[in-house]
């Protein structure tokens, strides 16, 4: 028997044509909360990202409903424990977008260090044209500055590479590894390099530049007393969840000059973003676009499809 999808977030064309190539019959939707509650019941299967919470009470709704599909790498949009003791499977996709979220992250990274935020809201005329480029001459290269990595899972190692690339001094804290061995190849040539481990209270001391690239757990990681620790100067990246730091605090950091920049992907209370984050000239933002390139969506796409065709063909009714 034919199952029936729910796309409610968006998935790549190819992955659609290629879920109703296998037989499935697909509708791609988006309903809002209530709407689903009374819609996902039909369904076999859903496939979200990010947008769409899939949570207990709507679980409880839905005796139909085999799996969850997530395109992308963050579950914290579904009660995971509770569909597994209900026996829906939960999927995703965590290795599919890694080097578009690093990119981004790096991308942030050059555009801070150059204040590219600042001369792109302000370059109207001749008159912003000198004036900007006075006040835009007291920036550094990377070369030599030092990257803390809070995180060194696949993200991190792929940021680790783009920034040794820049010539930056990267290390790294990671209570879940004990060691950061990262392989590359540049121009045919195969390297290895041993990213150092440190305390996070020591990576806040040494760090130029911080990115984060941990889930949230619950706990800020970067709050009021983390910035105290940092030097003077730093720049902070976030393209992991918004809830990883505390936005106030780094506000004040910023007023206070001890970070002089900031690149966010992501923010505390999304889609509504604090009015004083959105206005400060010091932070260069995007709105939750790491795994939004067209390579990273067709993977997802690709890894969904060749789990979800699986799990149909090894699926066994209770
Ligand atoms: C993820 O967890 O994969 C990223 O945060 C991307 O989320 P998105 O698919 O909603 O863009």
């Amino acid at each position: 028997m034919s199952w029936k999808l729910l796309i409610s977030d968006g998935l790549e064309e190819s992955g659609i044509k290629a879920l109703q190539n296998q037989g499935f019959i697909v509708e791609v939707k988006h309903f809002n909360p209530e709407e689903l509650k009374i819609n996902l019941p039909l369904y076999d299967g859903i496939i979200v990202r990010s947008a769409t919470k899939v949570r207990a009470d709507l679980m409880d709704l839905c005796p139909k409903l085999k799996f969850i599909a997530r395109g992308g790498v963050g579950l914290d949009n579904i009660d995971v424990s509770h569909a597994q003791n209900r026996g829906i499977l939960v999927i995703n996709t965590p290795a599919s977008s890694s080097r578009s979220v690093a990119e981004l992250a790096m991308a942030h990274i050059l555009c801070i260090s150059r204040s590219l935020q600042i001369s792109n809201r302000s370059m109207i005329d001749k008159e912003s044209f000198i004036e900007l480029k006075k006040r835009l001459s007291n920036s550094y290269e990377l070369q030599g500055r030092t990257l803390l990595l809070i995180g060194m899972g696949r993200i991190g190692r792929e940021l680790a590479k783009m920034a040794i690339g820049n010539g930056m001094h990267v290390i790294a804290t990671d209570p879940f590894i004990e060691r950061a061995e990262i392989a590359f190849n540049i121009a045919e040539q195969a390297f290895k390099i041993n990213i150092k481990l440190v305390s996070l209270e020591i990576g806040l001391k040494q760090a130029d530049y911080i990115s984060i690239h941990s889930p949230y757990n619950g706990n800020k990681i970067l709050d009021e007393s983390q910035f105290l620790q940092m030097k003077k100067g730093v720049c902070i990246i976030n393209t992991s969840r918004g809830e990883n730091i505390n936005e106030i605090a780094l506000l004040q950091a910023i007023d206070s000059g001890i970070v002089r920049a900031v690149g966010l992907d992501v923010f505390e209370n999304e889609p509504n973003i604090n009015a004083e984050i959105l206005k400060n000239p010091f932070i260069s933002m995007s709105p939750h676009i790491g795994a939004s390139t067209l390579d990273a969506q067709q993977r997802i796409a690709q890894e969904l499809v060749d789990k979800i065709v699986t799990l149909k063909a090894e699926f066994i009714p209770l």
